[in-house]
């Protein structure tokens, strides 16, 4: 008895370490060729969402480069955005499910590519604050 609670609670904890800390472990350089290959025509050459067929997407991808999705794009949501497709993170069925065409390392190189066109992260909000807005005028 006092076995199988021991190896419930070990299963148990083993599956939240799984689940607390996602590793990407991708490689950018490699991911480069298949995004080239199999996303620009969507994502764009530059990651902006702005490729050849988006114009008739609705809604649009959107753009890797901009601050304001940086905090949503973290690496285990774009490595399952990737293998399992955008409805499978609520988001458009537009982006399908690359897993059956991919194996699992090539979805981690094309995530890590993806997530190079992340800009630096932002500075602290009061600098942002002063970098962003014009300094109010003087009277
Ligand atoms: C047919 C066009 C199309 C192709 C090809 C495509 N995508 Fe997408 N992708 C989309 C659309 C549309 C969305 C936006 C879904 C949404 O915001 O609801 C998206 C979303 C994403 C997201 C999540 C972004 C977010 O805002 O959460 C990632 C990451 C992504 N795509 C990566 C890829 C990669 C990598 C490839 C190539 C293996 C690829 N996509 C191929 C259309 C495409």
């Amino acid at each position: 008895m006092h076995k199988l609670v021991l190896v419930v609670g070990l299963v148990g904890s083993a599956a939240f370490a799984a689940e607390a800390k996602f590793e990407l472990k991708g490689d950018a350089g490699k991911g480069a060729t298949t995004f080239k290959t199999l996303c620009v025509s969507c994502h764009g050459e530059t990651g902006k969402g702005d490729g050849a067929a988006a114009a008739a997407l609705t809604p649009k991808p959107c753009n890797f480069t901009d601050p304001v999705n940086a905090e949503r794009l973290t690496d285990e949501h774009v490595y399952k955005t990737i293998k399992d497709g955008g409805a499978a993170v609520g988001r458009s069925p537009l982006m399908v499910a690359w897993s059956s065409t991919l194996k699992d390392d090539q979805i981690r190189d094309v995530a890590a590519y993806v997530l190079s066109f992340k800009p630096a992260p932002a500075p602290a909000k009061k600098d942002a604050a002063k970098a962003g807005k014009p300094a109010p005028a003087k009277k």
